[in-house]
């Protein structure tokens, strides 16, 4: 497989660099696809008859398959390699970005002069503890680590090592969501002309651009709470020839007007800010929207429907992989936080993501998206 799309901005590996990023892609599938189902096996035949002797009923909830698994050698052995692979995989995307961030700095600043779309920064805009407190999903420095003037490399590490975290299921430019979730918004509403689109999370915009395409006349904008993210979007998305109005902004209060926006989108954001966020973020969108407008986010699937192992299961990464709130989003309630927020029940639809037909998807650990949509 190809490494990810080189653009003017995507740090250069060089073969050595490129074969140490396969190799992890592979350990990673390996842990995925012929070791993780032994944890189940492990589950089956060992820790659930165990449990079920002593307490005579079968484990309630994750939290005891859990408890249960964290004594089996089978589970000790592939956790410890998942979370290994983890780290190698952050390692190996930092090497490249670490040799070419002078140039990478130097192409953003000239990048800043041209006229498609716009970067506004504001300093007094601070990430919230939700980031900060760990280097979520283990990226070395987390999302708005600055080390330099004018740093990129946050950016340039997401970007090139998203590629190799997904196994290039999202696609050379990494924008596979943000052209599944831009036909899911087609689908679900097919008057919406929308005049402008906000991207709440965007990180490096690769999930923004897609907008640029589906609806050309629309404005397309973009906010994140973090400075080096958003020089590097800025940049990427000139030298891809997308006009994108990018905003340093925290998407629990923004300075946009009232009724700003028509359609409001976010990928695989919520999972990563509090739940007490999720409610703050979800009334704001209720205000930016104008009259008749829609927001749709899409992000990791529900616990509602898993059996106990499944979610424990589909839990690892909050207790591994600097995922503080992914169990969170997993328990959200999706209807009452929407109409909590201003929407009205008959306006919201809550659907697991269709496998997009050809193109690329990438599964979360429990399998697809959930979408959650409103319209005010
Ligand atoms: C998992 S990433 C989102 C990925 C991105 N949407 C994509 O499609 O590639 C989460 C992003 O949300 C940003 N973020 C976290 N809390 C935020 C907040 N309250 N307001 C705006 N951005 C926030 C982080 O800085 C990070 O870039």
């Amino acid at each position: 497989m190809a490494g990810p799309f080189e653009h003017t901005m995507m740090p250069h590996a060089d073969h050595d660099e490129l074969a140490r990023c396969e190799f992890v892609r592979d350990l990673k599938g390996h842990l995925t696809r012929d070791l993780r189902p032994g944890n189940q096996l492990a589950y089956e035949r060992l820790a659930a008859p165990r449990f079920r002797r002593a307490n005579k009923r079968p484990p309630r909830d994750r939290h005891e398959v859990r408890k249960l698994m964290l004594a089996e050698p089978v589970y000790q052995t592939w956790a410890a390699l998942q979370r290994t692979s983890q780290e190698m995989l952050w390692d190996a995307a930092v090497d490249p970005v670490e040799r070419d961030l002078p140039v990478l700095i130097d192409r953003a600043r000239v990048g800043r002069g041209r006229k498609k779309g716009t970067l506004t920064l504001d300093s007094r805009v601070v990430p919230p503890r939700y980031i900060a407190a760990a280097d979520v999903h283990c990226m070395p420095g987390g999302y708005a680590t600055e080390r330099t003037e004018d740093d990129v490399a946050a950016g340039a590490i997401f970007d090139f090592g998203v590629h190799w975290y997904t196994g290039g299921k999202l696609g050379p430019y990494n924008d596979s969501m943000g052209q599944q979730l831009s036909v899911v918004v087609r689908q679900f509403y097919p008057k919406l002309k929308p005049r402008r689109i906000l991207d709440i999370g965007c990180t490096v915009g690769t999930s923004t651009l897609p907008y640029c395409r589906a609806f050309p006349d629309a404005e397309v904008h973009a906010i994140d709470v973090s400075a080096p993210l958003l020089r590097y979007a800025h940049a990427r998305a000139e030298a891809l020839g997308a006009a994108i109005h990018f905003r340093q902004a925290n998407a629990e209060a923004t300075d946009y007007p009232d009724g700003h926006f028509d359609l409001i989108v976010s990928h695989i954001f919520l999972h990563e800010v509090s739940r007490k966020a999720v409610t703050r973020i979800m009334k704001e969108c209720h205000r930016l929207l104008a009259p008749g407008g829609v927001c749709v986010h899409q992000d990791i699937t529900l616990f509602a429907g898993m059996t106990p192992y499944e979610a424990f299961d589909a839990d690892w990464d909050t207790y591994a992989n600097n995922e503080p709130c992914w169990a969170q989003m997993r328990s959200l309630d999706p209807k009452a936080v929407m109409t909590g927020a201003g929407f009205s029940a008959k306006g919201i639809r809550v659907t697991a993501a269709s496998r997009a037909k050809g193109g690329y998807i990438a599964a979360s650990s429990g399998g697809g998206w959930v979408t959650i949509a409103a319209q005010k």
